[in-house]
């Protein structure tokens, strides 16, 4: 198994990635965050998460068939994330994070179409060499594999900074 780094760093140094280096990540690696991801907890021990792993060509199709369906204004978000549904403090951190954002990559507010560009980078997957798509089956009001879910993705993410690599959700 290859070395990893102590638990206070790891969870500290994870953070959003949004450039990657092209080079893809070897397999053993890749194998070693999945064994990771997949200790994390789940209600009744359900593991009701399934994660596909997309690189090289595949991965530039899919960017592909999804800036296309932008362009085409085709989306057919399985659940809600406007924005508009966050309240009160959650509003405001919602409004701040976007706003460091831009003015990380120095998009200037009113300037749309850079925007639109920058948006469109999620896309492109920020560059990253490898996708992992969390899929879950519909279980009730969803709440609890929804929660499942993110517990595995976070255990990913911090497994792959303890690698030595970056993510982001
Ligand atoms: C469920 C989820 C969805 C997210 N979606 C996006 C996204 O579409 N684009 C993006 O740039 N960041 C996205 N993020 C990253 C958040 O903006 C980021 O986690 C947050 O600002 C905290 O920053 P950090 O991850 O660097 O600590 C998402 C995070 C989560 C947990």
């Amino acid at each position: 198994m290859p070395a990893t780094k102590p638990f206070h760093d790891v969870v500290h140094k994870r953070h959003s990635v949004r450039s990657f280096r092209p080079e893809p990540v070897p397999d053993e690696i890749l194998r070693s965050v999945l064994e990771d991801a997949q200790r994390a907890p789940s209600n009744c021990n359900t593991q009701p998460w399934q994660t596909h792993i997309v690189s090289g060509a595949t991965r530039d199709t899919l960017s592909r068939a999804m800036l296309a369906a932008d362009n085409a204004g085709v989306h057919s978000p399985d659940f809600s994330f406007a924005i508009s549904d966050f309240k009160g403090v959650y509003e405001q951190r919602a409004k701040d994070q976007g706003a460091a954002y831009y003015q990380a990559i120095a998009v200037p507010r009113d300037a749309y179409d850079q925007r639109r560009d920058a948006s469109r980078r999620n896309l492109e997957f920020f560059g990253a060499p490898h996708v992992a798509l969390l899929f879950m089956p519909e279980v009730g009001d969803n709440v609890r594999v929804a929660g499942d879910i993110g517990m595995y993705a976070q255990t990913f993410l911090l497994s792959l900074t303890a690698h030595g690599l970056g993510g982001i959700p």
